[in-house]
Formats: C-alpha cells, sequence, structure tokens
C-alpha cells in the first residue's frame, strides 16, 4: 500500500516487541511497514525473527568505535536513509543515543520503555517499582529527545502490581503489555504526518 510509512526497527536483543510490530503490519491496514531491522549487536535473536518475517536486517556493532558512539550512529543514520526509512522504532535498543541522532530522527524517533514515565526512568525498572510499592506499574511509548526516557509520550499501559510478584513475574505482565501498546502507538504516529510531533492525547491499551 503506497500510504505505509517506511519504518526501522532498531534492537539489541531478544526482540518480542519487534516480533509484535511484526505481527500487527501484516494487517493490510496498519499504517506501516517494517523494511529495515538493524542491530548493534551481531547476536540479537530478534535479528533471526526479522529474518523469518522476511525482513531486510542490518547489524551495525557499536565495538569496533570504541568511545566514537557519533560515529557509529553516523554509520547507522545512513543504512536508515539508504533503506528509505521514515520513522524509527526502538525496541529494546539498549544503547543511549548521542545528539547527533537524536536530531537527525527528532519528531520521527520513539521508543517503548518498561515503566510508567515519568515515573523509573533509566533500568531494572520492576525491581524498583517493587522497592518503591507502587500499585501499579505498565509501559510508556514516548518519542525519543535529548533526554534519556524524557520525550513526549505517545501512549501508556499501565498493569497492576500483585502480592508476591518478584521482579520477573512484574516483567512478564508489564511485557503482554508492550506487546499491545507499542503496535497501537506506531500506528498512530505512522498515520500522522511524519515529522510532526503526535498529540499530547495517550493511546490507552489496557491489558485483557
Ligand atoms: C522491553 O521490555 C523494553 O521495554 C525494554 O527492553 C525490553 C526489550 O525486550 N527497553 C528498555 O529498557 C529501554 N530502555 P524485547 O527485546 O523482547 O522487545
Amino acid at each position: 500500500m503506497s500510504g505505509e510509512k517506511r519504518v526501522a526497527v532498531l534492537i539489541s536483543g531478544r526482540g518480542s516487541n519487534l516480533e509484535a510490530l511484526i505481527e500487527a503490519a501484516r494487517a493490510p491496514d496498519y499504517p506501516a511497514r517494517i523494511v529495515l531491522v538493524l542491530s548493534n549487536n551481531p547476536d540479537a535473536e530478534g535479528l533471526d525473527k526479522a529474518a523469518a518475517a522476511g525482513i531486510e536486517t542490518a547489524v551495525v556493532d557499536h565495538r569496533p568505535f570504541g568511545k566514537d558512539r557519533a560515529a557509529h550512529e553516523r554509520l547507522i543514520d545512513a543504512r536508515l536513509r539508504q533503506s528509505g526509512v521514515e520513522l524509527v522504532a526502538l525496541a529494546g535498543y539498549m544503547r543511549i543515543l548521542t545528539p547527533f541522532l537524536v536530531e537527525a530522527w527528532a519528531g520521527r524517533m520513539v521508543n517503548i520503555h518498561p515503566s510508567l514515565l515519568p515515573a523509573f526512568t533509566g533500568t531494572d525498572t520492576h525491581r524498583r517499582a517493587l522497592d518503591a510499592g507502587v500499585k501499579l506499574h505498565g509501559c510508556s511509548v514516548h518519542m525519543v529527545t535529548l533526554g534519556v526516557d524524557e520525550g513526549p509520550i505517545v501512549g501508556q499501559a499501565a498493569v497492576p502490581v500483585l502480592e508476591g510478584d518478584d521482579a520477573a513475574a512484574l516483567a512478564d505482565r508489564v511485557l503482554a503489555a508492550e506487546h499491545r501498546l507499542y503496535p497501537a502507538c506506531l500506528a498512530r504516529l505512522a498515520a500522522g504526518s511524519a515529522g510532526v510531533q503526535p498529540a499530547a492525547d495517550a493511546v490507552l491499551a489496557n491489558p485483557a
């Protein structure tokens, strides 16, 4: 379909959110098409999942670049442009971006984070949510801006924290919500005009 936005998904590992996006994008009326899956990690399991779905993959290993993060990102940026990418979805991409890539894709790059932002930015979110004693936890899809995990929120999904939860049980419940939220948010962004910040109202994807 000619109206579909060309999307690249950036991953570092397992790629379960990627799988959810691939599955959603199979629907004929889905407004985005995943044209490239790119990883900084040559061993990312998600690369095999993308290849099995017939999607082009690329590895831009960060290790040869050492501390020169921007040089790594220049290569990523070139690869994205080579595939005619219009929107970038970070899905478990575990590198902090430099201003170079953030600015190059401003308004066109989105991330999923495993907490109800602005709570619990950074890592180890499920353990920290348990330690804080919150009764609701969840995930957020947000635009990528210079502040890590700080960009405008596109959508959020909440899950309960249950008696007896450990971090793994809570992570599983949040992940199931991520798999519903991300496709809904990406569709919303893709259906809007590229380069324009989405409206501030949230997409709510409540867990079943
Ligand atoms: C997901 O839970 C995602 O929200 C999180 O990594 C996991 C990736 O899983 N992302 C971050 O923590 C980003 N700061 P996946 O590879 O199976 O999609």
